[in-house]
């Protein structure tokens, strides 16, 4: 059912408590929302075209706000990945006169995704459209996830189509307004759709941000999460920090272990973190733990510390592949400790070495390295790798 942001933009999103992982990759336990929107005005308009779980439920929604005999003139495409734009070919169809307003990028995923061509009407970086009483800006803001993102800010109600930027995962449970739902419970999962979907491209997401500067942004409207109209700031402000990899003052400690003596030494760093003034410590499983939360966690604390042992000559597979995400999202700006075992071949540490200083994080003193079990030697430098870590965080 539509929901009203004022007496003539209206939501008409769906919540999604089917998928469970989003990607085929995040895990979803409390669903994700995609957000649509319309725009009632001299010319009708829709904003982002959602992941149509309910076609039919979708088009009647649109039709009670567009109001009898009323025909779509436009849908924005703000973003072309599937989840927004999988409804395009059926609005196409219900609408065959509306045209679609994108981007240049966008022009060429419209073409491979769904065969539209003739009615894309390419929208310039600050081109304004008037649809009678409101006014559309159009905002390019790359890679903020795809090459074709773009941002939508109507002008005369300050509210900003924000596509993937702002998101988070968690369905609208019974409210979509920031006013509605218990925000700081929902702060996890908006670290965590930032951390897995947008994380990697934190200096766009800077870029976009000093481009509004500007803008009299009085409600952000995302394509996931809630509708901020009441408190904008708070998101606005922790997508920077997040997009600054600034972290908060705790450690972050991952681990695997087959046996047992890389989680005796897991514990030892995790004293020495407390023995040094630091009581914010997140000790994981990398073999309980899916890859989604150890990267919400690694976003959310300034400090990280990494164990595992060998595993047929290489770094334990599954910390193996936690490291690659840490990679290929290029999490900067941490004091790291990295440790590890080894039977009859090392390569587990020299890895994690390796990724300390690929992604320049600070990687403290010292190193530690136990064969087949730790000794009492290798647990007391456990214990100073923790209190090391811990003062830098402190210093
Ligand atoms: Fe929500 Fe990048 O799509």
């Amino acid at each position: 059912m539509a929901i009203a942001l004022t007496d003539s933009i209206k939501w008409v999103g769906v919540n999604d408590r089917l998928t469970h992982l989003f990607e085929s990759l995040w895990p979803l336990p409390r669903g994700v929302a995609y957000n649509s929107y319309v725009i009632n005005d001299d010319k009708t308009v829709v904003v982002d075209a959602l992941k149509p779980l309910s076609p039919t439920a979708y088009l009647e929604d649109i039709r009670e706000v567009l109001g009898s005999g009323r025909d779509l003139d436009y849908l924005v495409v703000n973003h072309m990945e599937p989840d927004h734009s999988g409804g395009v070919q059926l609005l196409k169809e219900a609408f065959p006169e509306m045209q679609i307003l994108a981007n240049k990028r966008t022009t060429k995923f419209l073409r491979e995704f769904y065969g539209l061509e003739d009615c894309v009407k390419e929208m310039a970086d600050g081109e304004t459209l008037s649809l009678g009483n409101h006014e559309l800006k159009f905002v390019l803001t790359p890679m903020v996830h795809w090459p074709e993102t773009m941002m939508t800010f109507e002008t005369t109600t300050g509210t900003l189509f924000a596509g993937d930027a702002f998101g988070a995962f968690g369905a609208l449970d019974g409210g979509i307004f920031d006013d509605e739902i218990d925000i700081d419970s929902l702060e996890d999962e908006i670290r965590r759709y930032f951390a897995n979907i947008v994380g990697k491209y934190s200096k766009n997401v800077l870029r976009a941000l000093d481009k509004l500067a500007d803008a009299q942004v009085q409600t952000i409207a995302s394509t996931h999460g809630p509708v901020w109209r009441s408190n904008p700031k708070r998101i606005i402000e922790m997508y920077e920090s997040m997009s600054r990899h600034e972290g908060e003052n705790g450690v972050l400690l991952v681990f695997g272990s087959m046996y047992g003596n890389t989680q005796r030494m897991a514990e030892a760093v995790a004293e020495g973190v407390r023995e040094g003034g630091i009581i914010d410590i997140c000790v994981r499983d990398v073999s309980r733990t899916n890859v989604s939360y150890l990267l919400r966690d690694a976003w959310k604390y300034k400090g990280i510390a990494l164990g595992a042992p060998t595993h047929d000559q290489k770094l334990f597979p599954l910390m193996a592949d936690f490291v690659k995400f840490l990679e290929n999202k290029g999490l900067g700006n941490r004091v790291a400790g990295v440790f590890g075992s080894y039977g009859w071949s090392g390569g587990a540490v020299d890895r994690l070495v390796e990724v300390a200083y690929g992604n320049n994080w600070n990687l403290v003193k010292p190193v530690v390295e136990a064969c087949c079990t730790p000794s009492k030697d290798d647990l007391q430098n456990c214990h100073l790798l923790g209190r090391t870590i811990a003062q830098e965080l402190t210093a």
